[in-house]
């Protein structure tokens, strides 16, 4: 995306929040036909996170967001707005965006949430960008969390294993300097992708009614296969796309940060980018898939544990429902 504004984006703080409670692949072996082995080795997990059930995702969004400040060292009242992406809100509405400008007392800030399933971080961080690039905004909160639980089927082995609970954050500042931060965006949907991931219930389509509950129609529903297959395919060519645009090699990215969904196609990306595994952001293993929270949740583990530096590139890239995908080329700050 060309950046005709006078700056460049720049994330200037990370911040991040996982519930206590962990949900081991053994939990799942107790009643259901599945084994620890078939998840590890289908997909790469080996535990998730539970958030408590009277708790709503805003609580963690809140939570990695309070990091996040504490780390830049400012108050909730700089923020000029707060982008919220996720596919499990509080309530249809108010926006989980309002809810947490009320909680954290953000009385300077406007905001709302962005819904692009998995790829909810990329887009909302993509149209973050836009604001800091043309100078209207100074300080932006873009955080992904995600509270799966709350529409996870448990009796359905085909996806109750996927996923996890979490939330992560970055703020965007701008710089006058052209080189850094947020570099280029490429962002995609399909809508054919739709009838593979969904979530039938609830919207105006399908109000909640009896019926729709027993239908099971308020869970997630995937066909893996075809997800799978698509996901290789849209994250391997955009990750691709988004380093030969911006005449990068393989050699000088630092880190592919990837949506994780499934190790197989995080390999498969890293491989057709010609990343080694160490070049690769990984939380699968502990975290299953937390939706909008798996890539700032990444960034933030690697960056609190010194592993991200100055002048890094990375390489943001997820696929999701909708379909939904892109990548992000990012040039560290900080
Ligand atoms: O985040 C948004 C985007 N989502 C994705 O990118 C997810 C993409 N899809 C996937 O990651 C994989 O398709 C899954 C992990 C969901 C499934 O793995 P798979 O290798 O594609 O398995 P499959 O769906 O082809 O199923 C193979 C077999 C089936 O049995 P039959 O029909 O061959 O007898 C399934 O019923 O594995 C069975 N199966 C299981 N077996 C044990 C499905 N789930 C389980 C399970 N435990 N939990």
């Amino acid at each position: 995306m060309d950046n005709k504004g006078p700056y460049n984006a720049m994330i200037t703080s990370v911040g991040h929040y996982v519930p206590d409670r962990v949900i081991d692949n053994r939990y799942f072996e107790q009643y259901l036909d599945t084994s620890d082995e078939w998840i590890r080795t289908r997909t790469g997990i080996s535990e998730r996170r539970r958030l408590d059930k009277s708790k709503p995702t805003s609580f963690m969004a809140i939570k990695a967001i309070e990091k996040l400040l504490q780390n830049r060292g400012i108050g909730i009242e700089e923020i000029d707005l707060i982008i919220v992406a996720s596919v499990t809100p509080d309530m249809i509405y108010p926006s989980t965006a309002c809810i947490i400008q009320k909680e954290m007392g953000a009385v300077n800030a406007w905001g709302f949430d962005l819904l692009a399933a998995c790829s909810g971080f990329i887009f909302s961080l993509t149209t973050a960008m836009q604001f800091i690039q043309a100078g209207s905004h100074r300080k932006i909160i873009v955080v992904g969390a995600d509270k799966m639980s709350a529409i996870t089927n448990f009796e359905d082995r085909n996806t109750c294993i996927l996923f996890g609970d979490a939330a992560g954050a970055v703020l965007l500042e701008p710089t006058e300097d052209k080189s850094i931060g947020i570099i280029d965006a490429i962002m995609k949907i399909d809508g054919e992708g739709g009838k593979y991931l969904h979530q039938l219930g609830g919207g105006s389509l399908n109000p909640a009614t009896h019926e729709t509950v027993d239908k099971r129609m308020h869970f997630v529903y995937q066909e893996g296969k075809n997800v799978f297959k698509d996901a290789v395919k849209g994250m391997a060519d955009v990750s691709y796309e988004i380093m030969k645009k911006n005449n990068l090699t393989g050699e000088q990215i630092s880190y592919l940060v990837p949506h994780q969904a499934n190790m197989r196609i995080i390999s498969a990306c890293a491989e057709r980018m010609g990343l080694s595994e160490d070049k690769v952001m990984i939380n699968i293993h502990r975290y299953g898939n937390t939706t909008s929270a798996t890539i700032p949740t990444c960034i933030s583990e690697y960056w609190h544990a010194g592993k991200v530096k100055k002048d890094d590139y990375l390489v943001l890239s997820s696929f999701g429902a909708g379909y939904t995908w892109g990548s992000i080329l990012v040039k560290w700050a900080y």
